[in-house]
């Protein structure tokens, strides 16, 4: 039976560490010696980085929003595609071996295969969850693990007959409405395939790391495989494969039989680059323990085949802390980026935004400029033309009132010379006509008078 070592698990860190590529682009910089082709390439190569992100950003759109579980800091999966190589038996230990390894952190188990619940028998839990004050249902505890499942929720051999919506939305509820307190690992136990719950659980919640269970045997491999690429493709971090029920030791002459081959899972783990986390034998105490709902983390500690789970534990624990980390830099990488490219079209749009108000602003300044222009010019305009009118319509009516004034003046002055004349000429007239004929008479009066005397003195001479 093959055991983890320290030197392996440092191993195994150490590539785990230099896979991140964040690390990596660091380290390779040597000041100083940077060429201009140098500078060019890398300028390219984050050019076609920054278009994949776009590419997955654009993708990602159409996927619904991941959104953390209330309280959980990290969420493991243990998975494969392969029904019954042993993956709740792996999901149970490992949630025990976690908290085994360290007292201080907490850890939950959520067993999301909907169809065929394990995690009720293997952690030894029965009845139906109560409802906390918010209405969320409250997990079932044993061995300091909560734990909630569909078995909790339907009949122990009633048959779970439902279409895909049903069990999406029992996955819904399994995922959101439960109240995990607070807890440092959440255990996720998948069904077999890689089907709707595997997809809807990926889409829906940030998950830390995955680790792949399967036996050694082909068929149980090439199910391993497509979960693994299942896992990659919807950007879960893989942390590693486990090969169950590797070995098995004759509990009488100790020999050691590789039932189901010996180093398949291995070979799959190189195949994929990814990290192989360890062999748990064929032990009829897992069997046993594990079908009377004791697992073996707690049931038998001290035994050799605990030991190498507590050790994948650590691992597993190990492993996720630098998924994490990587997972976290690629994560602020990708905020810094999309920070900045937010800020670039933030003041972009500002920018045009202040162009364009400012353009408005002088437009509108211009045309109301423009207006109040034409306004104050045709008033202007009016005015001048209306007192115009008005100095017109007054000197014309002033001067034709002079010139009536006149008129009339000069009218009654000519009647009234006229007149006065016309009087001073028939008094005139008058005052000849009676001096004449005063004249008149009076000569006829004085010839009557001296005519006489005349005609004597006539007579006489
Ligand atoms: N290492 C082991 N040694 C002995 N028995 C094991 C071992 N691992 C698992 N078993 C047993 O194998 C059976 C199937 O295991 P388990 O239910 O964990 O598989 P599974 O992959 O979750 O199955 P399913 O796909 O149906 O959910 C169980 O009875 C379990 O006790
Ligand atoms: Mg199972």
């Amino acid at each position: 039976m093959a055991l983890f070592t320290y030197s392996k698990l440092s191993h195994l860190l150490r590539l785990a560490v230099h896979k991140a590529p964040v690390l990596r682009a660091g380290a390779d910089m040597k000041p100083g010696a940077v060429s201009w082709l140098q500078l060019k390439r890398s300028q390219r190569s984050v050019d076609s980085k920054a278009q994949q992100e776009r590419q997955k950003q654009q993708m990602a759109r159409g996927l619904p929003k991941q959104k953390p579980i209330a309280g959980v800091k990290q969420v493991i999966v243990v998975a494969s595609g392969k029904g019954g190589v042993g993956k709740s038996t792996t999901a149970v230990n490992l949630a025990l071996a976690l908290m085994a390894n360290d007292q201080s952190k907490s850890a939950g188990l959520l067993d999301v295969d909907v169809y065929g619940p394990s995690v009720p028998r293997l952690m030894n839990l029965k009845g139906n969850p109560e409802l906390s004050d918010d209405n969320r249902m409250v997990p079932l505890t044993n061995y300091g693990v909560p734990c909630m499942s569909m078995g909790f929720l339907v009949e122990d051999a009633s048959p779970i007959v439902w279409r895909g919506l049903m069990v999406m939305s029992a996955v819904e509820r399994l995922l959101r409405q439960v109240d995990w307190g607070s807890l440092d690992y959440l255990v996720v136990d998948m069904p077999p395939g890689t089907g709707d719950v595997q997809l809807s659980v990926t889409q829906n919640i940030p998950i830390a790391g995955a680790v792949i269970v399967s036996t050694p045997q082909d068929i149980a491999l090439l199910d391993a495989h497509r979960g693994a690429e299942m896992f990659k493709k919807v950007n879960v971090p893989v942390l590693g494969l486990v090969q169950n029920m590797s070995v098995f030791q004759c509990p009488n002459c100790q020999h050691q039989t590789h039932i189901f081959g010996s180093d398949g899972a291995r070979q799959l783990a190189d195949t994929l680059g990814i990290s192989f986390l360890g062999d748990i034998p064929l032990h009829l105490n897992i069997r046993e323990m594990s079908d009377k709902g004791q697992p073996v983390v707690v049931s038998c500690p001290d035994s050799a085949e605990v030991s190498t789970l507590l050790y994948s534990a650590l691992l597993y624990s190990t492993l996720l802390y630098s998924a994490l980390l990587y997972s976290t830099l690629l994560y602020s990488a990708l905020l810094y980026y999309t920070l900045l490219c937010s800020a670039l079209l933030y003041s972009t749009l500002l920018c045009s935004t202040l162009l364009y108000s400012t353009l408005l602003c002088s437009t509108l300044l211009y045309s109301t400029l423009l207006c109040s222009t034409l306004l104050c010019s045709t008033l202007l305009y009016y005015t001048i033309l209306c007192s115009a009118l008005l100095c017109s319509t007054l000197l014309c009516s002033t001067l034709l009132y002079s010139t009536l004034l006149y008129s009339a003046l000069l009218c009654s002055t000519l009647l009234c010379s006229t007149l006065l004349y016309s009087a001073l000429l028939c008094s005139t007239l008058l005052y000849s006509t009676l001096l004449g004929s005063t004249l008149l008479y009076s000569t006829l009066l004085y010839s009557a008078h001296f005519y006489p005397t005349l005609l004597s003195y006539i007579d006489i001479m």
